[in-house]
C-alpha cells in the first residue's frame, strides 16, 4: 500500500490510518540497516533532492541514508555552497531544481510555509523537514515509532513535552500525532514559551515542572530555541535550568518506567543533565536510529518503485 497523498507537510492533517501505516512500513525496513550490505533495490532510478536552509545533522544524513539505501540517488544542496549564497529565491530555486526531475524534494527553511509554497509550485513530492516554528511532521512520526516501539502502543499513554514550546515545530507535530493515535499530552514550560493558541490544540498546560512529569509515561525534553528568540524569554539560562532542566532529582518523580527522549541537537546541563541524557531512561540515540527507518518509510510511501 502506499500514502494516497502527493506531500507531508505536517501532520495537523494525517490520519490515524496513515501514522500507522508509515509507522508500520518502518517497522518493516528498519531491519535492511542491521544488514552486512545495506541495500534494496526498491527506489532505483529516483532522485531524490535535500533542500536544507538551515543546519541539520540528524534530519539531512538520515533522509541521505535512507535514500541511499532505497538505492535513490540524494543530492544535498546548502545556502553556503549554491546560488542561494547569490541571492537566489526560494521559488527560482524550486523551479531551477524541477527542471533536472527530481522525483522528490525535502526541504528544511527558517519560514513557517516554505514547504507549502514548493507543494504548490511543483508536482514533485514534497516533504517538511522543518519550518520555521511550525511543524516538523518527519520527527514526530519517528518519535511515536520509538514510543511505540518501547511501550508496545502510543493509545493511552501520557506524553509530558517539556520546554521551549512556542518555538518548537517538533512539539506542534508531536501534538497533532499524538493526540491523533490516542495519547494524552501535557505541555510545560514558561508562560513566555508557550505559544497563543495552546488552548485550542487539546493539551493540559503546565508551567510546573514536578507536577507535569508526575505519573508520565514519557518525557519529552525540548532544546531552547535561542536563534528563534528575539527577546529574551527567560530572566538566564541558569534559572530556567533550575525550573525545567530535567535532572536526576527530577527525574525521581515520574514513574519509575518513564522514558525520556530529546529530539537534539541537545543543551546539556540546560534542558536535560548528561546523567539523565546517557542515562538508562533515555531513549535518544534509539530516535535517531528510527528516524532513518521512518525516513525510508516516507521515500517508500511517497514514490513509486518496486514493492517491498
Ligand atoms: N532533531 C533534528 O531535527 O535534528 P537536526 O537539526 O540535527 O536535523
Amino acid at each position: 500500500m502506499k500514502l494516497a497523498r502527493k506531500d507531508i507537510l505536517g501532520l495537523q492533517d494525517v490520519s490515524r490510518e496513515e501514522i500507522t501505516l508509515i509507522l508500520d512500513t518502518a517497522d518493516s525496513l528498519k531491519e535492511i540497516s542491521s544488514r552486512s550490505i545495506k541495500k534494496v533495490p526498491t527506489l532505483r532510478g529516483k532522485t531524490v533532492i535535500n533542500l536544507f536552509y538551515e543546519p541539520s545533522t540528524r534530519t539531512r544524513t538520515s533522509f541521505e541514508i535512507a535514500a541511499k539505501r532505497l538505492s535513490a540517488d540524494a543530492i544535498n544542496i546548502s545556502p553556503t555552497t549554491s546560488s542561494i549564497a547569490k541571492g537566489e529565491t526560494l521559488i527560482d530555486t524550486a523551479r531551477t531544481l524541477e527542471s533536472m526531475s527530481p522525483d522528490i524534494i525535502i526541504i528544511r527553511h527558517s519560514a513557517s510555509g516554505a514547504p507549502h509554497i514548493l507543494a504548490r509550485l511543483l508536482s514533485q513530492s514534497i516533504i517538511n523537514a522543518g519550518d520555521g516554528f511550525h511543524e516538523h511532521p518527519t520527527q514526530a512520526l519517528l518519535d511515536m515509532l520509538t514510543i511505540r516501539e518501547k511501550k508496545g502502543t502510543i493509545e493511552g499513554l501520557t506524553v509530558a513535552i517539556v520546554g521551549d514550546i512556542a518555538h518548537s515545530r517538533v512539539a506542534r507535530s508531536n501534538i497533532y500525532g499524538l493526540i491523533t493515535m490516542g495519547a494524552s499530552v501535557r505541555v510545560c514550560g514558561p508562560a513566555l514559551m508557550m505559544p497563543r493558541d495552546i488552548g485550542r490544540m487539546g493539551v493540559d498546560v503546565h508551567y510546573d515542572m514536578e507536577e507535569a512529569i508526575r505519573g508520565v509515561d514519557v518525557i519529552m525534553m525540548l532544546r531552547i530555541q535561542f536563534e528563534r528568540h528575539h527577546n529574551s524569554r527567560y530572566p538566564s539560562t541558569r534559572e530556567y535550568a533550575r525550573s525545567y532542566c530535567l535532572n536526576e532529582a527530577k527525574i525521581t518523580g515520574a514513574k519509575k518506567d518513564v522514558m525520556v527522549m530529546h529530539p537534539g541537537p541537545i543543551n546539556r546541563g540546560i534542558e536535560i543533565s548528561p546523567e539523565v541524557a546517557d542515562g538508562p531512561y533515555s531513549v535518544i540515540l534509539d530516535q535517531v536510529a528510527n528516524g532513518v527507518a521512518v525516513r525510508m518509510a516516507l521515500l517508500y510511501l511517497l514514490l513509486p518503485g518496486e514493492q517491498l
